[in-house]
């Protein structure tokens, strides 16, 4: 594995044999609607729980919104220029559901749809496959005044929505994930409050994840149904979990964080059951009486696919007596039940975010849902790292980024040799853009993007990341 912090010079793939990637590898990037389009309130679009919640004083970063963000929505065809410069072979967006069914309920605006049958056929002339995200966290306010994820009724309304987007471009759009993070919605939505809509209640944030789930498994039935060619999936966001040392009280806490962060989501989607010992840490939290005879099957609808986000590794140990849990993502609690769990940091080299840098975490996690839960094809559906970048002479010469791509490619590798059916890979993030609570004061992009003036700058990681895709390899090291 390269060591994130020399990373290899740009130009490297030209010594030495190359880690060459399965013939049709998918090379992508991925954005999502709220974090990059902007006209926010053009088109017919309304508001969306992140509309809400960024205009309200002390949510995000120095009250930055998604008002104009990157200005995506009117510069779309220039944005796939850019793309069809770097070669990609796919192109991960999400659908503002605001924008295409304003309100949530009822009918659809047809100038909302257009964006999407626009972007969607731009794409497909640049040879680039449209890789269609339904819901990247833009709930439309009036769905959140009824009650939001933690109601039952969310996921009636979500799927009648991906059916209605399945009606304007089902015929050009092969790949489809449901959810993006189902637990970011829940637990960051519903339970820390960090994210829109900034609800802080354990049970409520519980509810919203069986919601997502249950609504992504109604969407999929209805998209089986109209598509029958398409390959259907949803991106789930999983960290390895470990604990601090081999004590027994760290064991348990990284069981029990691992039970809320990646097996809340993995056992039911996959296995069509929630896991005992999380029900079992959760009973102070819920009785999951919200659970209805049914829901299991429907969540665990067959996919295609499965995706995965990831970033980093969590290491916990157990509450130690009289000492203040970490504040972890902003108190209350992303963890209900498991709130005095501390975080502990390692002292590895961290990104802007203070996310440890782990690309043997992006093997083990591969590994894990192929040989613990599914045989299906797995795509990286975003995986990147925040720096701070600076412009000098024009350029952006990210070197922090680039070798955080080339580590967890050549992760992803590893985990291919292994056996893992690993079929794509997206970069997070294609541009520069709204990272949610920090507002535009994070960059994860390949491309930089100048806030004042919109212009776009592709760093050395775009340029370097061309390369791979077109050598479909990196240079062994
Ligand atoms: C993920 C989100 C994505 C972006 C990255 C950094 O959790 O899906 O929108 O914010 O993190």
């Amino acid at each position: 594995m390269s060591n994130p912090t020399h990373p290899p010079a740009v130009g490297v793939l030209d010594q030495g044999p190359e880690l060459t990637f399965p013939p049709g590898f998918l090379w992508g990037a991925a954005t999502a609607a709220y974090q990059i389009e902007g006209a926010a309130a053009e088109g017919g679009r309304t508001p969306s729980i992140w509309d809400t919640f960024s205009h309200t004083e002390g949510r995000v970063v120095s009250g930055h919104t998604g008002d104009v963000a990157c200005d995506h929505y009117h510069r779309m065809p220039d944005d796939v220029r850019l793309m069809a410069e770097l070669g990609l072979k796919s192109y991960r967006f999400s659908v503002s559901w605001p924008r295409v069914q304003p309100g949530g309920t009822g009918g659809v605006n047809q100038e909302g749809l257009d964006f999407y049958r626009r972007l969607v056929d731009e794409l497909l002339a640049n040879g680039i496959e449209p890789w269609l995200t339904l819901y990247h966290w833009d709930l439309p306010q009036p769905l959140e005044d009824a009650g939001g994820w933690p109601v039952r009724d969310t996921a009636g309304r979500f799927a009648d929505y991906a059916s209605l987007v399945a009606d304007a471009v089902g015929d050009r759009v092969k790949y489809w994930t449901t959810l993006n993070e189902p637990w970011c919605s829940a637990f960051l939505g519903y339970g820390s409050g960090a994210h829109a809509p900034g609800r802080s209640d354990g049970a409520d944030s519980v509810r919203a994840g069986h919601h997502l789930m249950l609504g992504h498994g109604l969407a999929v039935q209805a998209l089986r149904a109209k598509l029958p060619q398409a390959q259907l999936g949803v991106t789930v966001n999983l960290y390895p979990v470990t604990p601090a040392s081999d004590e027994p009280g760290d064991v348990d806490a990284a069981r029990r964080i691992d039970g809320l962060a990646n097996r809340f989501f993995l056992d039911p989607l996959l296995r069509g059951s929630y896991p005992a010992d999380l029900t079992a840490d959760l009973a102070e939290v819920t009785d999951f009486g919200h659970v209805r005879d049914g829901d299991l099957e429907i969540i665990s609808t067959p996919l295609d696919l499965v995706g995965i986000n990831y970033y980093s590794r969590h290491v916990v140990a157990a509450p130690v007596a009289g000492e203040e849990p970490d504040k972890y993502w902003r108190a209350p609690s992303c963890w209900p039940g498991s709130e005095d769990v501390r975080f502990v940091t390692r002292g590895v080299p961290v990104t802007d975010m203070d996310w440890e840098i782990d690309a043997p975490g992006l093997v083990e996690t591969l590994r894990r849902v192929h040989e613990e839960y599914t045989d299906l094809p797995l795509y990286v559906t975003e995986n990147g790292s925040a720096f701070v970048d600076t412009v000098q002479d024009g350029r952006v010469d990210d070197v922090d980024r680039l070798a955080y791509f080339d580590a967890h490619l050549r992760a992803s590798h590893e985990a291919i040799a292994a056996g893992v059916p690993l079929r794509g890979y997206f970069a997070w993030s294609l541009m520069d853009n709204f990272e949610w609570a920090w507002g535009y004061t994070k960059r994860f992009g390949m491309i930089w993007i100048d806030y004042d003036t919109q212009a776009r700058i592709p760093k050395s990681s775009a340029r370097w990341y061309a390369e791979v895709i077109r050598r479909n390899g990196l240079a062994a090291q």
